[in-house]
């Protein structure tokens, strides 16, 4: 294992009915403006909620938030932030309302193009405080301080964090996700399992503990995904989920070990040219990217398909094929399409995006051995 610093400073409020307790964590003084997305917390009540555990605070509203957050939108969010002097910033709804409104606390408080701040070319300095009520379980967003952003302008999509941009608290209410279409309970968890995937299925780490972790969180990935399909209403499992999605990246399960992240910068692009959801985006991708990755991966593939999907083969290639079947047809159970013809892509997506990882240098994957030659390989194999 290596060395490492590890802080996580998000105060966790869990379980249904908490999204009374949050006027505890505010105080009274503070200017609140409420950040949500295309309306969904209206129509399942998490609006009403929220108001009312707030009443009696000044309390301001920013809603329009796209999936797939809109750099522009947020651009106007800052906007009303300093025409209102809001002091404090409450995000509610999915990774994307989250993510948002960690850009624009950061945003708020830089004076030059906000972009700079996505582009790395300007360092987070401060940030205004915020906390978030979750209605999604996908991204971790609510316990981690990173946040993806796309400049609708240029279809470029960029991710970046800071230590300033955890939530002061996160409220995770299983009964808020009662109201999510199938498709979208689906891509959380597929998402929360490629998030455990990025950190774990790398090369051996002599990271026990790490490695435990990730897999137990795999496992009820897995066994609870299962029962969602079967029974969408059952909360107990909605909150097993949930759960489960936020310590899939609250980047405890990544200390002292490397990390991959390609399937995830991959997927990016597909969302940023096609639009496709990001949770399918790692459906498509992951199955390739441990076939191509399948030698250099090989004691991972056959550990996670051991210990998560319970297979052994009489050899190790053997082990790969199943592992990687088994992982492809677990997303494939919750309803989810794992071909980029699926989603009418056809190859000519691939140059475009060998393009983009030349011009920005990238090499990707835990040591760099991700060519955009190799990228161009595992989406061939998507097709
Ligand atoms: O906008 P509203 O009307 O709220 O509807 C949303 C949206 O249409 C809807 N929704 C959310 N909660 C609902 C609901 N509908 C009914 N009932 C509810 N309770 O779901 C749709 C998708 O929401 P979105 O927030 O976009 O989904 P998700 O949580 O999957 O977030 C995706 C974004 O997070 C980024 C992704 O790249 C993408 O931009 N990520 C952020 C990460 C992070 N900060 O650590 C890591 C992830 O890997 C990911 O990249
Ligand atoms: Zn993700």
């Amino acid at each position: 294992m290596k060395n490492f610093k590890y802080r996580n400073p998000v105060k966790i409020l869990f379980g249904e009915g908490m999204i009374k307790e949050m006027s505890k964590e505010i105080a009274q003084k503070e200017r609140i403006l409420l950040i949500y997305g295309g309306g969904s917390i209206f129509k399942n009540g998490v609006y009403k909620q929220v108001t009312e555990a707030l009443e009696g605070y000044q309390l301001f509203e920013f809603g329009g938030i796209e999936p797939n957050p809109h750099y522009e939108t947020c651009v106007r969010a800052v906007e009303f932030i300093h025409k209102e002097n809001i002091t404090f910033v409450l995000a509610v709804g999915g990774g994307s309302v989250i993510d948002a409104t960690k850009f624009i606390v950061a945003a708020a408080c830089y004076k030059g193009d906000a972009w700079d701040l996505m582009l790395g070319n300007a360092p987070i300095k401060a940030a205004l405080p915020f906390g978030t009520v979750l209605t999604l379980p996908a991204t971790g967003s609510e316990m981690n301080s990173g946040f993806v952003i796309t400049k609708h302008a240029t279809q470029e999509k960029l991710a970046m964090g800071s230590p300033l941009c955890f939530p002061q608290f996160s409220v995770l209410d299983p009964l808020t996700t009662l109201s999510l279409p199938a498709t979208q309970t689906a891509n959380g968890i597929i998402d929360a399992f490629v998030h455990v995937t990025e950190q774990y299925v790398t090369c051996p780490q002599d990271a026990p503990l790490q490695d435990r972790f990730a897999e137990s969180i795999l496992q009820v990935l897995v066994e609870e995904g299962k029962k969602i399909v079967a029974d969408p209403s059952n909360v107990a499992v909605r909150a097993n989920i949930m759960w489960a999605a936020t310590w899939a990246l609250n980047n405890w399960i990544g200390q002292g070990v490397d990390d991959d992240w390609a399937t995830h910068m991959i997927g990016h692009e597909l969302t940023a040219f096609h639009g496709i959801d990001h949770g399918q985006t790692l459906a498509i991708v992951l199955p390739g990217l441990l076939d191509v990755m399948r030698n250099y991966k090989k004691a991972k593939i056959i550990q996670m398909g051991e210990r998560v999907f319970h297979i052994h083969a009489n050899n190790e290639q053997e082990a790969i094929n199943q592992t990687i079947e088994a992982v492809e047809k677990f997303f494939n159970s919750l309803g989810i399409k794992t071909r980029l013809s699926d989603y009418n892509v056809t190859e000519t997506v691939i140059p475009k995006i060998v393009q983009r990882f030349q011009e920005r240098g990238w090499l990707l994957g835990e040591e760099e051995r991700i060519t955009p030659e190799i990228v161009a390989e595992i989406l061939r194999r998507r097709l």
